[in-house]
């Protein structure tokens, strides 16, 4: 049987929707339900699931996301290659609102979320470079012409308050560019699941640390966000086209040689 998609979109804070003609699926996982029903339809060739990050109502908190239902549903429709938009805090002057950052690194800050899939056996997965290679070039050339940042190291923290100044500073002086709420475990749990991911940061603000006034406000947050939307969207479903059909990256050999423990769908 054909996968219902091959290529999955988990929309960030604002994207709620992203495909026109899609149809809906409902998936159930081990997990839970993920965040929302997920939308699937064809751009160019390809067979592309959308599914909102915090649920098309917002209802989902960074905290409280179901990141392992959402990927492990992505997999089960047949998603192999994950691109995931998100809303960043700039944590470096020149990374101003509106700049696009095409992350390839990571620093966990969150705490006590569930991110693995492995809670028994001996199952380590590499994941020295968290994002798919072969993604980043794709979304880079397509986002050729919003001029994109390419690499960064995004800081992720456990929310859902932002960042103190002094915390702030301190993610920069350890090699932070980019601060979200999201970024992880999203990343790892489809490196567990073998998918391809990569991310897509639109920076909504400048972090506490280098902003001199106010701090950020989720007012600041989201009406950036809203003002890039449709910038993402183009890119978005430019970059979906360019993603290889066949997957010769790493990410594609992730799980080889490792003694599952579960069975992935
Ligand atoms: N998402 C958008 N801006 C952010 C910030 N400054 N800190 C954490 N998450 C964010």
């Amino acid at each position: 049987m054909n996968p219902a998609a091959e290529i999955g979109v988990i929309g960030g804070s604002g994207l709620y929707a992203l495909l026109d003609g899609a149809v809906e699926h409902e998936v159930s996982t081990p997990y839970g339900a993920p965040s929302d029903p997920i939308t699937v339809a064809q751009v160019g060739d390809r067979r592309v699931a959308f599914l909102p990050r915090h649920g098309r109502d917002h209802r989902y908190p960074p905290h409280k996301i179901p990141y392992q239902a959402n990927l492990w549903a992505l997999r089960a429709l047949g998603v192999r290659q994950v691109v995931a938009p998100c809303a960043v805090g700039g944590l470096r002057p020149e990374l101003g609102p509106g700049t696009f950052v095409v992350p390839d690194q990571l620093i966990d800050r969150t705490s006590g979320r569930a991110q693995t899939y492995y809670d028994t056996g001996a199952i380590h997965v590499n994941f020295a470079d968290p994002y798919c290679p072969d993604g980043r070039r794709a979304v880079l050339a397509a986002a050729g012409p919003v001029d994109p940042v390419d690499g960064g190291t995004m800081v992720v923290v456990e929310g859902p308050r932002f960042s103190t100044r002094a915390e702030s500073r301190w993610f920069t002086s350890i090699g932070g560019t980019i601060v979200n709420m999201t970024g992880h475990p999203e990343a790892v749990l489809a490196r567990e699941l073998g998918l391809c991911y990569t991310s897509i940061a639109l920076v909504t603000d400048l972090d506490a640390g280098v902003e001199g006034d106010h701090g950020v406000t989720m007012e600041e947050v989201f009406r950036v966000f809203a003002d890039n939307t449709e910038r993402l969207r183009g890119v978005l479903l430019d970059a979906v086209t360019r993603l290889p059909a066949e997957r010769t990256c790493p990410c594609a050999t992730a799980l080889d040689g490792l003694k599952l423990p579960i069975e992935l769908p």
